[in-house]
């Protein structure tokens, strides 16, 4: 398989390293401002030996990618996260085009079980009234969307499964929160890869469950696993879909 990189940074060049021990080909690196980049703009020249191309820019970028790797007719993994709000255009670009791309807030595979493993707890405490739920996370202080999407993505599925909690505050909460609110916090400090805490507390204990990435490293693998995963596919999917058809459906708690 040979891959496009669009945005060399850090993402960008971990995916690059990570390629290259698995024997996948890097065609070309597209990065307006890197200079060590093969390229400075997707282009005919820049996609022509690509097979897939796999985003890790900036959330302004990230549409106006999608829109001119469709004219290549190229499928593409979309790591760039902070963009919720384009997600329905990216699908219509990716529809009338016929292209194939599959989107993660997070491409860590452990991050994906952790997804699970938040839910099957989530579905067991929405039966314990007696604990509360919180969650915080803690990224480098380079990051520049604020919750993580990941956090995004564990509070949705802390209020889709337990029923008395149903609004989501990421902001510093101002006095009192309603038992109703979800507090999820967001620690900006050095050069943390990412961490993400759940935790469930009763007036007898506290149960936390925690992912923490060691690196990027398992950011790159997933992306690239997802790029094998696309490619020769049309549609719009999400991490989700690809963690089904590796692991099987959901388990009922
Ligand atoms: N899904 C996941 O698993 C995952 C994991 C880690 C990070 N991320 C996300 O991935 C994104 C990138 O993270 P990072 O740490 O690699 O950031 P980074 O070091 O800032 O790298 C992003 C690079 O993309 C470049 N860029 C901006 N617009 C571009 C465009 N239109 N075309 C090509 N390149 C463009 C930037 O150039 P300039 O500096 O000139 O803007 C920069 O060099 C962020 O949104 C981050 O939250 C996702």
């Amino acid at each position: 398989m040979n891959i496009a990189i669009i945005g060399y940074g850090k993402m960008g060049r971990e995916v690059e390293k990570a390629a290259k021990s698995r024997g996948i080909n890097v065609a070309s690196t597209i990065d307006p401002t890197e200079s060590s980049a093969s390229h400075r703009e997707i282009s005919e020249e820049s996609m022509r030996n690509a097979d897939v191309c796999i985003d890790f820019t900036a959330p302004n970028a990230v549409l106006g990618n999608i829109q001119k790797i469709s004219k290549f007719k190229k499928n593409v993994v979309v790591g760039t996260t902070g963009w919720d709000g384009s997600i329905n255009e990216a699908r219509s670009i990716v529809k009338k085009s016929g292209i194939g791309l599959v989107y993660a807030s997070n491409f860590s595979i452990g991050v994906n079980i952790f997804f699970r493993i938040v839910e099957n707890a989530a579905k067991m405490m929405n039966k314990l009234d007696d604990y509360d739920v919180y969650g915080y996370e803690l990224h480098h202080s380079k990051k520049i969307d604020s919750p993580s999407g990941t956090a995004k993505t564990i509070g949705d599925i802390l209020v889709k499964n337990i029923r008395r909690k149903s609004k989501l505050l990421f902001a510093m909460a101002e006095g009192k929160i309603s038992p109703n609110e979800l507090h999820f916090a967001s620690i900006r400090a050095g050069s943390i890869p990412g961490t993400h805490v759940v935790g469930f507390d009763s007036s007898a204990d506290t149960i936390e469950l925690k992912h923490e990435a060691r690196s990027r490293e398992g950011f790159a693998a997933g992306a690239l696993m997802a790029a094998q995963w696309i490619k020769g596919k049309k549609g719009f999917y999400t991490i989700d879909n690809m963690m089904e058809s590796i692991i099987g459906g959901r388990q009922d708690v």
